[in-house]
């Protein structure tokens, strides 16, 4: 985000702690509850969202160096990603050509081959098969004709994207529909993976996602817990076509404002910026690092899904890091506090609610803006009709 840009949205949110206001919708948005657990709808969306669809997998310090893999079934289909021996970001499907079993174990790690676990073929970095154990026996196959099937992929703005099926090719400024500037700015080069966690929870993956739609809820949810460092009920509102970004001012914004001159106000320091990157992640961005959440079904069940998330941490953060090597527990500690302790028990207790039929719909409120946006761009997505703004 350039600096102009980040001027705007900080005087945006300056007049918003000031007069107490914050971007409305013309009127609320009603959602049917079934969007959360149709297993007809979820089959669609596990096969339009998590097969055809480019997905944001992580950011280029997931891959640090050549030889670098990062073997991944979130989305369910087993992929490897690769920083082959050019440096290149290539991605394949993770699954033999012999008999189809996974090649490499989830995780990340180094390797100059990839050999299967089951008769121990072995793949290059760049998916080449290399070697079939005891050939002669097995039969002497074309091996050009037997490397891993590559995936479409694509590393720009240091975002890794793969198309989990196909062969189209990924055009990561379209995918980012008007946020390639922001991405490029944000500099995820130059940034250091930390650690992942996973999330299981009895929640459709929709409300994963919504969980981090509003920050109405700051002041009542986590009024013991994130309130005293964020501020509710105040964001900005943009939409880039399918994705969407808001920027939250932190409970520092007055004293920064008022002790140090705009010119020298530093962004990362003063707001929380969170970015939906459709379909399926979202990005969060403080002064420390940078979260990469992916959300995904667990399997073909609507109630429960599982948050993929990776950490990182800005450069200078590092020597800390390395004083507290406890850090990164500590950051999911607090983190899983307030995501996971407060805000999925809520969506686990809407998703309860929703399957019970007690009511058909439920409603986003004028100050919930992401969340018109985030379920209607999945709308778009699947060809299904938007939802439209009632008048209040
Ligand atoms: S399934 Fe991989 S070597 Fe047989
Ligand atoms: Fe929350």
């Amino acid at each position: 985000m350039q600096r102009a840009e980040q001027n705007r949205l900080l005087e945006f949110l300056k007049t918003g702690l000031e007069k107490g206001v914050t971007p409305l919708a013309k009127g609320v948005m009603r959602s049917p509850v079934a969007d959360y657990t149709c297993p007809d709808l979820l089959a669609d969306e596990q096969t339009v969202f998590f097969k055809q669809t480019p997905l944001l997998m992580g950011l280029s310090p997931d891959l640090p160096e050549p030889g670098s893999y990062w073997a991944d079934n979130a989305s369910g289909n087993p992929i490897l990603m690769v920083r082959d021996q050019d440096g290149q970001f290539r991605a394949f499907s993770n699954i033999c050509r012999h008999r189809g079993v996974q090649v490499v174990p989830n995780g990340k790690g180094k390797k100059n081959r990839f050999t299967c676990p089951f008769h121990a073929w072995s793949y290059s970095t760049s998916g080449d098969l290399i070697a079939v154990n005891r050939e002669p026996s097995f039969g002497c196959i074309d091996k050009s004709q037997y490397g891993l099937n590559e995936l479409p992929s694509a590393e720009k703005y240091g975002m890794l994207w793969v198309r989990p099926t196909g062969s189209e090719s990924i055009d990561v400024d379209a995918c980012l529909g008007g946020l390639a500037e922001d991405m490029d700015t944000w500099n995820f080069s130059n940034i250091v993976y930390g650690a992942s966690q996973t999330l299981s929870a009895d929640i459709n993956w929709k409300l994963a996602i919504d969980t981090f739609g509003e920050n109405y809820h700051f002041d009542v949810l986590h009024k013991d817990t994130l309130a005293s460092s964020i501020h509710g009920n105040l964001q900005t509102h943009d939409i880039f076509d399918q994705n969407y970004r808001m920027v939250f001012a932190t409970t520092n914004f007055k004293e920064v404002q008022d002790t140090v001159s705009q010119d020298e106000w530093i962004f990362r320091r003063m707001t929380l910026s969170v970015y939906f990157i459709y379909p399926n992640t979202i990005l969060l961005m403080d002064s420390f690092g940078v979260d990469v959440l992916r959300m995904f079904p667990d399997n073909d069940q609507p109630g429960k899904s599982r948050t993929e998330q990776n950490y990182y941490v800005l450069p200078e953060v590092l020597p800390y890091v390395e004083e507290n090597p406890e850090m990164f527990e500590h950051r999911f500690r607090d983190f899983n506090n307030v995501v996971y302790e407060e805000d999925y028990v809520m969506a686990a207790s809407s998703q309860v609610g929703a399957a019970s039929g007690a009511q058909t719909h439920i409603t986003f409120g004028r100050n919930e803006l992401a969340l018109h946006h985030y379920h209607n761009a999945h709308r778009r997505g699947l060809g299904r009709p938007i939802l439209e703004l009632e008048a209040v």
